[in-house]
């Protein structure tokens, strides 16, 4: 079929032509998104789920509902080895300015920025703009420890937004690359304002191992946040994703060559993007049958191999490698730690550093005590097929 109205968007964050199966998750952001506007508190969301689910798009259209509704947006990706201070001054000065042409805003918003001018010097974050030229405000948000002062600091920024009648949405993608003591200082934060119904959002995104980071940063944050589970599509929300978008273009695939994709994809978003693609760019007409999905599995699973996958298994040590092909050798997963540390004839402790760099990584993590899992959906049938039936290079 013509590639140039190929519907299909494989790729991180990219927008589906369908977003499929997440009613209940934006319903929920909706109402808290309507519920600040009227100073009534709602729980942060921070949604969980392996790579590849839909997270992503679900924060950028979060986002964008809230803008739509009124909301001053602020949206991080939290990358590796940076801290959240260097993330949120820049991002928490533009909010402010914005806030501050709302004329009974002027007088918070200016307050809030002398607090943000405190907060980058202690934390020393330095940035080129001049914008930061007011008197830093002494004795707030400027002690160092940033459990302190970050909560200070969003005091400030949601009365600057209660002053102008608004509300600030803070979304913070890829969680799990904080710090510990910087998931402390934001569950803090967040609770504090809370406690003080002040308009701000937060909804955040990361790998299932957020939850339990979260818990170890402060004890009480299942109560500061709610953790939606973004996980595989199932049913007719697997269907809708790929035949919903094939029809909107006036095309048409066959019963059996739909179940054929949901049953390779196992109903993970990236994947049916992926064999939309392809299925769709194989497929002569008048429609997508059963054969073109299965020459559609060969290209998609390349695809697969030679980005998403492989993008990830490159960021691994040698030894780390080794870890994760022992790991794929015991089938699907979960897999007990100790029986990779059996395969890989050590012991369980001496290979603790080396899980944890993989976990740290994002690589893997454990759904429960003595278990790891890979973070990658399908990751195992990736090792397997590249690196043991059909050894190449490691
Ligand atoms: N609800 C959905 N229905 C269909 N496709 C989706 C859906 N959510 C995401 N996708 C697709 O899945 C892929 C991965 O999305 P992304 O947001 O990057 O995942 P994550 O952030 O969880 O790794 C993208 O190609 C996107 O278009
Ligand atoms: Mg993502």
């Amino acid at each position: 079929m013509d590639p140039v109205r190929n519907p299909f968007a494989p790729g991180a964050g990219s927008q589906p032509p369908e977003l499929s199966g997440r009613g209940a998750i934006l319903d929920e952001a909706n109402i808290a998104i309507q519920r600040a506007l009227i100073g009534k508190h709602s729980r942060s969301q921070m949604l969980l789920g392996l790579r590849g689910v839909g997270k992503t798009v679900l924060l950028n259209k979060i986002a964008e509902m809230a803008e739509g509704a009124g909301h001053v947006t602020s949206f991080i990706e939290a990358p590796e080895g940076k801290s959240l201070s260097e993330l949120l001054v820049p991002k928490i000065n533009q909010t402010l300015r914005k806030f501050s042409l709302v004329e009974q805003a002027k007088a918070k918003s200016h307050q809030a920025l002398r607090a943000l001018r405190a907060f980058a010097s202690v934390f020393k974050v330095t940035y080129g703009d001049a914008t930061l030229s007011v008197d830093p405000e002494i004795g707030v948000a400027d002690s160092g420890d940033i459990e302190n002062d970050l909560p200070e600091l969003f005091v400030r920024v949601g009365e600057a937004a209660k002053a102008a009648g608004k509300a600030w949405t803070l979304l913070i993608d890829e969680v799990q690359y904080l710090s510990g003591t910087d998931l402390a200082a934001l569950i803090v934060a967040l609770h504090k304002i809370s406690q003080k119904d002040l308009p701000v959002l937060f909804f955040g995104a990361g790998l299932p191992q957020v939850a339990a980071l979260s818990g170890e940063a402060k004890s009480y944050a299942e109560r500061v946040f709610h953790f939606p589970a973004v996980g595989p599509l199932v049913g007719d929300d697997a269907r809708s994703a790929i035949r919903q978008p094939i029809e909107n273009e006036g095309e048409k695939i066959t019963d059996i060559a739909l179940d054929d994709i949901l049953q390779k994809t196992q109903g993970y978003p990236y994947f049916l993007q992926e064999w939309g693609y392809q299925c769709w760019n194989i497929a002569q007409g008048p429609q997508i049958e059963w054969s073109d999905a299965s020459q559609a599995a060969h290209a998609a699973t390349r695809r697969l191999d030679d980005g998403f996958f492989k993008v990830r298994f490159d960021r691994l040590t040698p030894k780390e490698r080794e870890y994760v092909i022992a790991m794929a050798q015991l089938g699907a997963g979960p897999y007990r730690s100790s029986e990779v540390a059996i395969a890989l004839n050590e012991t369980h402790q001496s290979l603790g550093p080396r899980r944890a760099q993989i976990i740290n990584k994002g690589m893997i993590y454990s759904p429960s005590h003595g278990d790891i899992a890979f973070t990658v959906p399908m990751f195992n049938d990736y090792l397997m097929r590249n690196y043991v039936n059909k050894p190449r290079k490691t």
